[in-house]
């Protein structure tokens, strides 16, 4: 049963990346997925100089990525990059040194912003981040979300059709993606 963490790249509690990230495993008809989020906003600033004596909150955030076969991660565009909140998990989990969580670890990514042309800038960086960690990252489908807070019913389902197909697209991908590459068990 491939296991499946969903990091999103904002820690706003309103999050337009976190309510589109919600619909995803609702997307999944297959039973034997299980999606499970990775939360990153506890984390304080990753310094090296904290190796050797880390933070409860960075181990088990460093944990609850090694212990799934892939990440899917949903992240807003800032400043046309990702947030620094998502680079600095990402260090946290590229750490400690020769023992980063994200080598050999299937990713899929996506983004949402209320542009039209939004987080293709920020995707483009985190591919490259992603490429340093030697994770195997899904190219295709590119997903650049458009957000309308009128697609979304109050219980957060999303109502617009043809957004729930590209949500569907990727999410059926990024399934497919990381089933292919995860690392079998010895
Ligand atoms: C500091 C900051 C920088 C931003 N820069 C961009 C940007 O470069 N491109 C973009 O599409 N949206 C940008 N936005 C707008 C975000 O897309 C919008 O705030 C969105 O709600 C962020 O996603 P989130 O709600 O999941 O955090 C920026 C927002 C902030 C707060």
């Amino acid at each position: 049963m491939p296991r499946i963490g969903i990091i999103v790249g904002s820690i706003a509690q309103n999050s337009i990346n976190r309510t589109v990230a919600n619909v995803l495993p609702s997307l999944v008809a297959d039973t034997e997925v299980e999606f499970e989020f990775i939360d990153i906003s506890a984390l304080p600033l990753y310094n090296y100089e904290l190796d050797g004596a880390w933070p409860q909150e960075a181990t088990d955030f460093k944990a609850e990525v090694d212990a799934v076969d892939g990440i899917i991660i949903v992240t807003p565009e800032y400043s046309r990059s990702i947030p620094g909140a998502l680079k600095n998990a990402l260090d946290w989990a590229a750490r400690p040194w020769g023992q980063n969580s994200f080598t050999g670890k299937p990713t899929a990514i996506m983004g949402a912003s209320i542009s039209a042309v939004g987080t293709a800038a920020a995707q483009q960086h985190l591919r490259a981040i992603l490429g340093h960690f030697n994770a195997p990252t899904m190219g295709q489908p590119e997903t650049f979300f458009h957000f309308s807070a009128d697609a979304f019913g109050a219980d957060g389902s999303l109502q617009d059709g043809t957004q729930l197909a590209i949500l569907e697209n990727f999410v059926t991908a990024a399934v497919a993606h990381i089933t292919q590459f995860a690392p079998v068990a010895a």
